[in-house]
């Protein structure tokens, strides 16, 4: 099969497996060496047929394709990591499963009951941990085994203290090909303090919510502060032949800080105005539409949401009069410029002729050619030591 790679190895068995986005230049594998252990250790101490699991943050699926046969719930935020999950499962002739969020965790039916089995592919960021964990433990009892799983170069300390805080003692197991697990007993009787997540913070007049694996979640990042600085007025970035609607993008929504200072521009030229924000995180779609409800947002403003990670999927070509994005520059945690690349070209396809992509992004990243490449030419209107401010027009 074209574009997956068979994981011949003796845990995954024969399973063809492949990642999404596919990166054609970089054939990364769709699996590591902690999903590995976490089979073995599953081979080692078995689970009981039709044992409750958990399994949250398994990136593309290879775990839940290897555990499809238990009574399985998934928690995966993002839209990418969904996709390749469908096909890696439809790809291995295995059923289809429903897949949630953090968010449904004791709100959906199946998310609802105690679990037996958890595993955790340990989230880069503390603070999404910390937000997964409160709301888990309600789901968790005594007999529940909790695993948590990384690449050592990935393991920080802070992740086992948010463990040990939040669910119970914590046990390293060795380390093999690089990778590691956390055995966690869960106590019952634990004293886990106030819930931290999610928070609520004011920026540009605006209120923001952020849960805890959401980007930049304890305040306003610095790029985007440059942008929201550098664009004085958004409808000035519209082409002068637009009609009385206006169509705009929040590009990589986050908390929606960028889609509700557009609302805000575009609605004071006099517009009707429809924001498109898109996330590939289930979490900042829920926060960008939580932002909307605690801000005052005029009424000449509606907000769509999309949980998607290729916008020309939601959007129709030719469609939307400006799209405003601050790209991330990882997948979780492979660095590199595929999404923004991919984004910068959507954008191409999306925009009428005459409108523009205002993006902001680390110099070194080099947008500015990237941009040109696709559009002609890019305008940079503002740079900073850091940042650069750039405008292409379709
Ligand atoms: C640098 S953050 C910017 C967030 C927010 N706009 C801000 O300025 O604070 C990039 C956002 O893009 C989202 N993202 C990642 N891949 C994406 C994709 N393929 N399509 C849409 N959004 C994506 C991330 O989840 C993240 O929320």
């Amino acid at each position: 099969m074209p574009g997956y790679t068979a994981a011949m190895n003796e845990r995954l068995g024969a399973l063809m497996l492949r990642r999404v986005p596919e990166q054609p230049k970089q054939p990364l594998r769709a699996w590591d060496a902690a999903d590995e252990l976490v089979l073995s250790h599953l081979d080692e101490v078995p689970l009981a047929a039709g044992a409750r699991v958990l399994l949250v943050n398994d990136a593309f699926g290879a775990l839940t394709c290897s555990l499809r046969s238990f009574n399985l719930v998934v928690i995966n935020e993002s839209s990418a990591g969904r996709a390749a999950t469908a096909q890696n499962l439809a790809a291995n002739e295995l059923e289809p499963i429903d897949v949630y969020s953090m968010l449904d965790l004791d709100a959906e039916p199946a998310t609802a009951e105690s679990f037996d089995l958890v595993v955790i592919k340990i989230p880069k960021a503390t603070a999404h941990l910390d937000d997964l964990l409160y709301r888990l433990r309600p789901l968790l009892h005594a007999e529940t085994r909790v695993v948590g799983a990384a690449m050592v170069k990935h393991l920080h300390r802070s992740a086992t203290e948010s463990l040990e805080t939040l669910v119970g003692p914590a046990t390293a197991s060795l380390a093999k090909k690089k990778a590691r697990l956390l055995h966690v007993i869960v106590d019952e009787e634990l004293e886990v303090g106030e819930k931290t997540w999610p928070q609520a913070w004011s920026a540009r007049g605006h209120t923001l919510l952020n849960h805890g694996g959401g980007f930049s979640p304890s305040g306003l990042d610095s790029g985007t502060a440059m942008l929201l600085d550098t664009v004085t007025d958004f409808a000035a970035m519209l082409p002068h032949d637009v009609s009385g609607n206006v169509r705009a993008v929040d590009l990589g929504c986050g908390n929606g800080v960028i889609g509700l200072r557009l609302a805000q521009d575009l609605v004071a030229s006099g517009r009707m105005v429809s924001i498109e924000a898109i996330d590939d995180s289930a979490l900042a779609i829920e926060a960008t539409r939580a932002s909307w409800e605690a801000s005052t947002v005029d009424e000449r403003a509606r907000l769509t949401v999309h949980h998607q990670h290729r916008m020309i999927e939601s959007l129709g070509a030719r469609s939307v009069d400006l799209i405003v994005v601050n790209p991330p520059f990882h997948d979780d945690r492979v660095v590199g410029d595929h999404t923004a690349w991919s984004m910068f070209t959507d954008a191409h396809k999306v925009l009428r002729g005459g409108s523009s992509l205002i993006v902001v992004g680390n110099r070194h990243l080099g947008y500015h050619a990237k941009l040109a490449k696709i559009f002609g030419s890019a305008e940079v209107l503002a740079a900073n030591k850091k940042f650069v401010v750039l405008r292409a027009v379709r």
